[in-house]
């Protein structure tokens, strides 16, 4: 239950308040927001798109510090059965009405990748804060008009990375805070992914405009943000697929350096064409200690340690579960068995992507019950989304350097 009141501007008309300049107007009325979010202990969230979104509503109706106020998908009957099934009263077909809604204070962006973006700005500009899945656009541009109106607005805005909040990353980033695996030398991730069977949307993409799930272990393990890329494509995929999404390399191959540091890491994605399993890999090779990502899904992950014997470098790890940095109500929602709609072939390929959905809820209520920002906020989830951007760049132009645009720099 909400414990404090909404701002409401009663009596406009008495002229006081609309002498204000809009712009302070704005400031005074975020300012009243921080301050409620701060003593509030509870924040309500809307639902954007229900494919893969559905999967959310259980863990934040779980959680101790939220409430699904309201869902939203453009087909009234999936609405409607989706509605009546976690129980949510406030069901809307059109966005806009979730943005008129006075008691939502934050959307969950689930919609297809090229309704990020718009529907990002939009929620900002309507004074919610934004949750928003992965990518966060598919243009620098539209990246940067984010950015903008975060800083503008003062509002929260995380994108959804599932990667950096998976046990694997986890696991890795405690052995490399605790020392274990000494200074990093190199990271490399891949994420080959044969999209034949899902939305006709994928169709359209680029590989690396979908790439933030190898980007994203890479700089944040290190903390790093990318300064320049250099992409290579190779191979061809067919034709139709090509036309479509005005690409035609089948892979695409990129080094990325990170900023201030000597590292760079290395990734690759193919959507269409090539024949291998799926696999999100991350690499982390240190001067202590190594972790390899398994060749096939579901075997063990490998350590390797320096100055062994030779055949006991390599040993397979049994990575834990993290579900201890929870609150206990959603710790459970960690395990596989808990994934709602387990026949999402996002599930079946992800393996319920590490675990990492209630992590990524609590981080971003926390963020607004705290008043700080989350992670990955906008800065750091514009860098991540322009690499893969700046990557395709690249490839077009036969692996020329692409530098990151400033205003993913920090
Ligand atoms: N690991 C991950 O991070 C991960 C995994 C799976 C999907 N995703 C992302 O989640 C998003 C959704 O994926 P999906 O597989 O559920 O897609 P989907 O096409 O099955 O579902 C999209 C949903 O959005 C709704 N929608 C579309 N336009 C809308 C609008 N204008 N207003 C309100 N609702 C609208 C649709 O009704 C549908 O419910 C994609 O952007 C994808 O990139 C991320």
């Amino acid at each position: 239950m909400r414990e404090l009141p909404r701002l409401k501007i009663v009596d406009s008309t008495s002229g006081v308040w609309l002498r204000q300049p809009r712009s302070s107007r704005h400031q005074i009325l975020l300012a009243f927001e921080k301050e409620r979010l701060a003593m509030t202990k509870n924040v309500n969230v809307a639902m954007v798109g229900l494919g893969f979104g559905a999967e959310f509503i259980p863990i934040y109706q779980s959680h101790p510090n939220t409430t699904v106020s309201a869902i939203c998908r453009r087909d009234e009957k999936a609405v409607n059965e989706c509605g009546d099934q976690f129980g949510i009263a406030n069901r809307y077909t059109e966005f806009d009405q979730v943005l008129a809604d006075p008691e939502v204070d934050f959307v969950h962006i689930n919609s297809p990748i090229n309704d990020h973006a718009w529907m990002s700005l939009k929620a900002l500009d309507a004074g919610k804060h934004v949750m928003c899945t992965v990518p966060m656009a598919t243009t620098i541009d539209e990246c940067r008009q984010i950015v903008e109106k975060v800083k503008e607005t003062g509002l929260k805005y995380m994108m959804a990375e599932t990667v950096v909040y998976s046990r694997e990353y986890l696991f890795i980033k405690q052995m490399y805070d605790t020392g274990e695996l000494g200074d990093i030398q190199h990271l490399a991730a891949s994420h080959p992914q044969d999209m034949d069977g899902w939305p006709e949307y994928w169709e359209k993409m680029i590989p690396m405009h979908y790439a933030t799930h190898v980007v994203s272990p890479c700089l944040g393990l290190v903390n790093g943000l990318a300064e320049y890329v250099s992409c290579f494509g190779s191979g061809r995929v067919r034709d139709d697929i090509a036309s479509k999404s005005g690409n035609k390399f089948a892979v695409e191959t990129c080094h990325i350096k990170v900023k201030d540091s000597d590292l760079v890491a290395h990734i690759w994605r193919f959507l269409y064409d090539v024949a291998r399993q799926y696999r999100e890999s991350f690499d982390v090779y240190g001067t202590k200690k190594s972790f390899e990502w398994t060749l096939v899904e579901n075997e063990p992950h490998v350590i390797h340690t320096a100055k062994k014997p030779e055949h006991e470098i390599p040993e397979k790890v049994e990575v834990p579960d993290f579900a201890n940095l929870l609150p206990p109500e959603i710790q459970k929602f960690t395990l596989p068995q808990e994934i709602h709609d387990a026949d999402h072939l996002s599930f079946i390929q992800g393996g319920g992507h590490g675990g990492s959905h209630p992590h990524l809820v609590n981080e971003f209520v926390n963020s607004l019950l705290e008043n700080r920002d989350p992670f990955p906020n906008a800065v750091t989830s514009a860098n991540w989304t322009c690499v893969g951007i700046c990557a395709h760049e690249s490839a077009e132009k036969g692996g020329e350097i692409v530098r990151l645009p400033d205003f993913t720099l920090g």
